[in-house]
């Protein structure tokens, strides 16, 4: 048996990181092709203004909030999911960042909270979803993850570390399960425009994108693509991604050099420093 499409009415589909950023489009597009859409983030109040907005559109969603990094998180949201909607057909483990500081300024507890985050919390929920997917036979799992190890972004070590991690889990699990009508797909980005932590931190700087931004809308786009066409990996960012990733590890000086030309190491400087600023100025 083949894993089926879990997209449409009569599916529940949760979110994770639906908040704000990326996660709101995510949630969006899976709610257009019918089913129900859990919305999961730590900010209720953030999360009911998402919800808000995708009802008035029509969409059928509805709010969990849970903070992902404490213990046993993972396990309470999905048993809560779970007893409301009758368990969940799709996950998308979006929720996710980093905090661009240096590594050997930030102690191990918060480069551990990185990795919780990015790569703990995403275990765990699809440990916590798996039973239910594999009972009914039905199941995808979408996990995003990120260009920043291939690309040496600069102070990302503990989240490079992360969202590689998530590509090999993603891998594996596909392999295991599909047989069993379970599936799940990575979503590597690039960096992303018009929303995210990304979009954020270059307002907040004053900085313009660049032409290396993928619109955060291809993401929600990706995420439908890898569920309906049941892709194992697919990366957003503009020009031939796959080629320039596997162009990476085969010359893994490139992606710093790439960092160079396209001005993201000037950039995070300039953001690095701005941050900074702002947490020495007297309040
Ligand atoms: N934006 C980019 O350029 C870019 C590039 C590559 C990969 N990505 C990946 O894309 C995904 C979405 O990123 P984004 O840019 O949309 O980020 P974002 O705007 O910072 O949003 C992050 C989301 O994660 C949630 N979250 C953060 N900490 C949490 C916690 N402890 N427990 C539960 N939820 C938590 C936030 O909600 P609350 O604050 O309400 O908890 C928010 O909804 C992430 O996995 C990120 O790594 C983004």
């Amino acid at each position: 048996m083949s894993a089926s499409n879990v997209l449409g009415p009569g599916h529940t589909a949760l979110v994770t990181g639906a908040s704000r950023g990326i996660g709101p489009l995510i949630a969006r597009e899976i709610a257009r092709q019918g089913g129900h859409v859990v919305l999961t983030g730590r900010s209720a109040a953030d999360l009911k203004a998402v919800m808000s907005e995708l009802a008035a559109g029509g969409a059928d969603v509805s709010v969990v909030p849970a903070d992902l990094t404490g213990p046993g998180a993972a396990e309470a949201l999905i048993d809560a999911v779970e007893r409301e909607h009758g368990g969940v057909d799709l996950l998308v483990n979006n929720a996710g960042g980093d905090p661009l500081r240096e590594f050997h300024t930030m102690t191990i507890a918060e480069n551990l909270r990185t990795l919780q985050l990015n790569l703990i919390a995403p275990v765990a929920l699809a440990r916590a979803v798996l039973d239910g997917m594999l009972d009914r036979r039905r199941g995808h799992i979408v996990n995003i993850s990120a260009m920043a190890g291939r690309v040496s972004f600069p102070n990302t070590e503990a989240y490079a570390a992360a969202k590689d991690g998530i590509i090999g889990f993603t891998r594996v699990l596909r392999n295991d399960y599909h047989a069993r009508g379970v599936s799940a797909s990575v979503i590597i980005l690039g960096a992303i425009r018009g929303a995210g932590q990304g979009q954020r931190m270059l307002d907040e700087a004053n900085m313009k994108t660049s032409a290396f931004m993928a619109p955060a809308e291809s993401v929600a786009k990706a995420v439908i693509k890898a569920v309906r066409n049941d892709r194992a990996e697919l990366i957003v960012m503009p020009g031939p991604g796959r080629f320039l990733r596997a162009l990476m590890d085969y010359f893994p000086g490139l992606g710093p050099a790439m960092n160079r030309a396209a001005g993201a190491d000037a950039s995070v400087k300039k953001i690095m420093e701005l941050q900074q600023a702002k947490t020495r100025a007297p309040v």
